[in-house]
Order: structure tokens, then sequence, then C-alpha cells
């Protein structure tokens, strides 16, 4: 079994995807039980959908935030957190929009795909909107329909966003990757800017994938099992 001493390391970025939530009964959005085998994007989760018929999509986020706020962070979260709590240094850098880490306690978490928390419009930037349903659907300045401030299929990322992951990646000497299938890029080549700096990169994920070749070593298992593991003596010592 691997260990991990984070003092080793002077920058540890995690990656996650949405096999991190899994254990808290976030569904994954590929594979079994994926939420793209149950809906169809192209109706929930893009421009287009949401021009055709704003109130579908804000309320299939609805069900979505629903679902969320029904799951706790997990024991692989908690880790997370109170590594970043004790060593600092740590930064998330996740393609999950639904905010465990936050929940279980993580302060330097960068979002790269936005958040369910998050609505927007085109007058007055974002707004932060936590709870199962929206408090509204409508811009109380310009009367406009808000929109999930989600980064959703065909949008382009906020370019400040992955300059700064990429800033944080490149500088990492410890890279650990949990729960991603690594298909939707940019984040899927994000491994290669930490390989790049020579970090070592580990995978957690109970399956293969087409990027697992690029880590150094992979852990073939749950998030919430494997983070404890490798990290439970570092956080027990004083
Ligand atoms: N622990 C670790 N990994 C897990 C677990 C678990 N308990 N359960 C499942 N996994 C792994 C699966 O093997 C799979 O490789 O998590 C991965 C989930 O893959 P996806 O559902 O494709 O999620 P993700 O890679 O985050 O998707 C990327 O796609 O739909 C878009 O914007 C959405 O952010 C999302 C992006």
């Amino acid at each position: 079994m691997i260990t991990i001493n984070p003092r080793q390391y002077k920058h540890i970025v995690f990656f996650t995807g949405a096999g991190m939530s899994a254990e808290s009964g976030v569904p994954t959005y590929r594979g079994h039980g994926g939420i793209w085998n149950k809906y169809r994007w192209e109706e929930y989760a893009c421009q287009e959908a949401f021009d055709a018929d704003p109130e579908k999509v804000l309320k299939f986020h609805e069900l979505r935030r629903a679902a969320v706020l029904a799951c706790k962070p997990h024991v692989g979260h908690v880790t997370i957190a109170a590594l970043e709590k004790k060593y600092s240094r740590i930064t998330v850098v996740t393609q999950n929009i639904d905010g465990m880490h936050q929940r279980a306690g993580s302060r330097n978490v960068i979002e790269l795909h936005g958040s369910l928390w998050r609505l927007r419009c085109h007058c007055d930037g974002t707004l932060e909107d936590m709870g199962e349903k929206y408090k509204s659907y409508r811009c109380d300045k310009c009367g406009n329909w808000l929109r999930p401030d989600i980064i959703w299929f065909g949008d382009a990322l906020d370019q400040s966003v992955i300059n700064e992951a990429v800033v944080t990646i490149r500088r990492c000497d410890l890279f650990v990757s949990i729960g991603t299938s690594g298909v939707v890029y940019p984040a899927a080549g994000f491994p290669r800017f930490a390989k790049e700096n020579n970090a070592r990169c580990i995978e957690i994920n109970p399956e293969a994938n087409d990027m697992s070749f690029i880590y150094d070593e992979a852990i073939r298992d749950a998030a919430g099992k494997a983070l404890p593991e490798l990290f439970l003596k570092s956080l027990e010592e004083n």
C-alpha cells in the first residue's frame, strides 16, 4: 500500500472529476448510472437547449441541486480538506459543479466547469444561489432569464479560470487525479502539465481509461478508500 508524506512536496494538486463524488451518491456523467445515459445533454445542458426552453433547463438543474443537497461529502473529501488545513499549498482543481469540496472544508478550489450554486446574467455578472429551488428564474435588474453558471456542452471555458489552473498544475510536484474519465478537454489534458514539471502523478480510479498511461502510479480503488489510506498516517502525525 502506498502512503504519502505531504511534507515532501512543495505544492500538491488534487484534480477531481465526477468519480470523486460518486460515493457521496452524486451520479457520474458516464458509465453505469451516468446522468448522460438517462438524460440527453442536447435537451438539458447546452446553450441551444436553454435558448429553446429556459424553464425546462432550469428545472433540470433544480433536480440536480436537490439530488446533490441530499448527499454529503465523504471521507475522501474530508481528507483533502484536512490536508489543506494542516499543510497549505494544496489546491483542488475540479471538474465538478457540486460544491462538495467546499462543503467538506476545502477553500483553495478552482472550479473548471462552473457551479450548480451560481447563476449569471448578461447585465450583472454572477450571483450565488444555494438551495434546492432557485430564488428566481429571472434577473431582478433586467428581467431576463438567469442562466446556470456552468460550462455546458459547446461552451468555451472561462479563460482566466483555465489559466489559473494551468499555472497551478505546472508548478505542482505531486498531482493526484481522482475519478475522471479523461475524455472532456481541455481538462483531460491537464495531467500533461504536471508531467512536464516532473511531478509525481497518481491516478485514483477503479477503472483505467485512455489517459491512464500518463500516470506514474495507479490506485484501482474508490476515492473514499484510497485517499484516507494514502494520507491518514500524515494526518495523524503532529
Ligand atoms: N472513486 C474514484 N473514481 C470513480 C469512482 C469512485 N468511487 N466511481 C467512479 N469513478 C470513476 C469512473 O471510473 C470514471 O472514470 O469516475 C470517472 C467518472 O467519469 P465521468 O462520469 O466521465 O466524469 P468526469 O470525468 O468528471 O466528466 C468530465 O464531462 O459531462 C461533462 O462537464 C461534465 O465535468 C464533467 C466532464
